[in-house]
């Protein structure tokens, strides 16, 4: 019942993306892809901008495929996601919409795209980034909850659930690894939505780390704070990004750190009741968004670019 997973690379980056889409042209990719992991997430071709580029029409193209890729790989599906401030289409954000029909146009596109996908998707993250760091609701950069107010979060995850009443669902974040104001916030937040019976099912850390900044020591800590509430917790996009040296080689003792980051990370999720789903947000550097967002920063999955496997690699496979 433990999945470990990836996000399935594809588009994304930027216009500027200097790859075709390596989910349909890299068949060494694919192939790794199909043997090493037991969970897939796309990291963009469920988004807003993928799906549902125009008003009225949807392009479930890449979406379907990788879908399709893990059924015949007998893998699980992580759906990523709904309710986001970002990468939704111009045509939305640009629109001039009544808040009535923002709602409408939010719910059809839950209906739709997890009804596409009713009891194929394990867990979906129905609501994205909803918090700041210091734990407001992000009312300035969040379209719906701006216009909508924050009920709109209640109303994603019962037209989420009645579209897959099998399908779990999540609050996901960045920066909620540790005890802090924004995980603190979630954890109010959903023990109030749990009490109005809205179908929240659990609270999941991306954990895009940086050997920079140190280890969030009090991850397992954390995340059992929400499994005491019943729910399921799991880690969606891990990467351990590093300084690069000059040359742009790591160090032997920046990937032994980083190996050391992998370890912890999934040593918190498997130490924690109802953590069974640990993903990482790519498997190689070739296709890692890590170089392109962050300056400097690189190096951050497990595999190098030809995916020969880095220390964190086996260091994540000596710890299952
Ligand atoms: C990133 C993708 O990896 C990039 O390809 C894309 O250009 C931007 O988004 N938090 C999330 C993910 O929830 O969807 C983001 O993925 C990384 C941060």
């Amino acid at each position: 019942g433990f999945h470990i997973g990836t996000a399935v690379a594809g588009g994304g980056h930027h216009e500027s993306q200097p790859y075709p889409d390596p989910f349909t042209s890299d068949l060494p990719y694919r192939k790794v892809l199909g043997a090493e992991f037991g969970s897939v997430s796309a990291e963009n071709q469920m988004k807003w901008e993928y799906v549902h580029p125009e008003q009225g029409r949807y392009n479930f193209g890449m979406a379907d495929a990788i879908v399709r890729f893990a059924r015949q790989h007998d893998q699980v599906v992580r759906g990523h996601t709904l309710l986001w401030h970002s990468q939704n289409p111009a045509w939305l954000e640009q629109g001039d919409f009544t808040p009535d029909q923002l709602r409408s146009i939010l719910r059809d596109h839950i209906k739709t795209v997890v009804g596409r996908y009713k009891g194929r998707i394990l867990q979906w993250d129905v609501a994205n980034e909803i918090f700041t760091d210091t734990g407001e609701l992000r009312t300035a950069d969040n379209i719906w909850l701006r216009e909508l107010g924050p009920g709109v979060i209640a109303d994603a995850f019962r037209w989420a659930h009645e579209a897959d009443p099998k399908a779990k669902l999540f609050f996901n974040d960045y920066g909620v690894e540790s005890v802090n104001a924004k995980s603190d916030a979630y954890l109010a937040l959903i023990k109030r939505l749990r009490a109005e019976h809205v179908p929240v099912d659990g609270f999941s850390a991306q954990a895009h780390l940086s050997i920079r900044y140190g280890f969030p020591g009090d991850l397992e800590t954390n995340l059992k704070r929400f499994s005491a509430l019943g729910l399921g917790t799991a880690i969606t996009e891990l990467d351990v990004r590093m300084d690069l040296p000059e040359g742009g080689v790591p160090t032997v003792a920046q990937l032994a750190q980083q190996a050391d980051y992998y370890t912890r990370t999934l040593t918190a999720c498997l130490n924690v009741k109802g953590c069974d789903s640990f993903t990482i947000w790519g498997f190689t550097d070739k296709y890692s968004w890590v170089p392109v967002f962050f300056q400097g920063e690189g190096a951050a999955t497990v595999m190098w670019d030809d995916f020969s496997r880095k220390p964190a690699y086996y260091a994540l496979r000596s710890t299952l």
